[in-house]
């Protein structure tokens, strides 16, 4: 057996063409949509996603503003910078792309941000609503999943999902999401004493870790839908997965690829928690 592919580059185009009419809703209402994304040092990847992030605004007919500080900035500035934003009626959205230097308090920048305004969904206000199953903004990586799980035509009630990885941003959310659409939950991390006979049961199974390729085919149940969150530079420079997938495409029953698979939707569905927020601005 192949499995499916679950192309997020195609999901991502064409949620993205719905994103744009409520966009072109908005601006002949008189608002525009917009963005502010702040970088904090030199990291090449972080560079790379905020460079996407920012024309992705753009190409949706958003206005973005990006910030960016040396990697020795003092956090105060960049507090007061956020509290500028937070009091801005022309930005709707606010990000501050993680992870931080390490002089930083991420915690305290991340609650800094005002919740309305918080399109990640990171600031505590918004943690607590999405495990109350009242989400106010859903984190753009987890949500992206749901989006592909639901395109990929699986029942989630009742399925037996099975999370790698335990972070902040995509293990935990995912977990109350797939939760709240009625699947059983299994989080695995660093310390699973047995991850294959985890794995091996899931009919969902959303691979997290940031470890290249540690998902080979046999841990993988037969017909299973496998989405890869992992991106993982190899030594030749290549990007991969967390998921092997050579092995798995020949076990599962549909599986995402990296890249072009759970990338592209994150950034899709940043736009739609940046238009949503807007939205919300506009009916106030
Ligand atoms: N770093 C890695 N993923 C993310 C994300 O979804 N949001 C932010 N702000 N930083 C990240």
């Amino acid at each position: 057996m192949t499995a499916r592919l679950i192309d997020g580059n195609a999901l991502a185009a064409s949620l993205r063409g719905a994103l744009a009419e409520r966009v072109n809703v908005l601006k002949a209402q008189g608002l525009t949509p917009g963005l502010a994304v702040i970088l904090v040092g030199a990291d090449p990847a972080s560079a790379v996603y905020v460079r996407n992030k920012v024309s992705a605004c753009e190409k949706a007919g958003m206005h973005s503003r990006k910030i960016e500080y040396a990697a020795d900035v003092a956090q105060a500035d960049v507090l007061a910078k956020i509290d500028e934003l937070n009091r801005d009626p022309s930005i709707h959205g606010i990000l501050v792309q993680l992870p931080l230097p390490v002089h930083f308090d991420s915690e305290l920048v991340l609650e800094a941000i005002s919740a309305e305004k918080d399109v990640d969904g990171f600031h505590a206000e918004n943690v607590g609503a999405l495990m109350q199953g009242q989400p106010r903004f859903i984190p753009c990586t987890p949500y992206g999943v749901m989006k592909m799980l639901e395109s990929s035509g699986v029942q989630l009630r009742g399925a037996e999902a099975v999370i790698v990885g335990r972070s902040n941003i995509v293990g935990k959310p995912m977990a109350m999401l797939l939760m709240a659409a009625g699947a059983t939950v299994t989080v695995c991390h660093s310390q699973t004493r047995d991850l294959a006979f985890h794995t091996k049961r899931a009919d969902i199974l959303v691979a997290a870790v940031g470890r290249p390729r540690m998902i080979t085919g046999d841990m993988i149940k037969p017909g299973a839908v496998v989405i890869d969150v992992g991106i993982n530079r190899t030594e030749d420079g290549k990007l991969c997965g967390d998921v092997d997938f050579d092995s798995a495409q020949a076990v599962a029953g549909a599986i995402s690829p990296v890249p072009g698979g759970v990338g592209p939707m994150t950034i899709t569905m940043l736009l739609a928690n940046t238009l949503e927020a807007a939205e919300r601005a506009a009916e106030e």
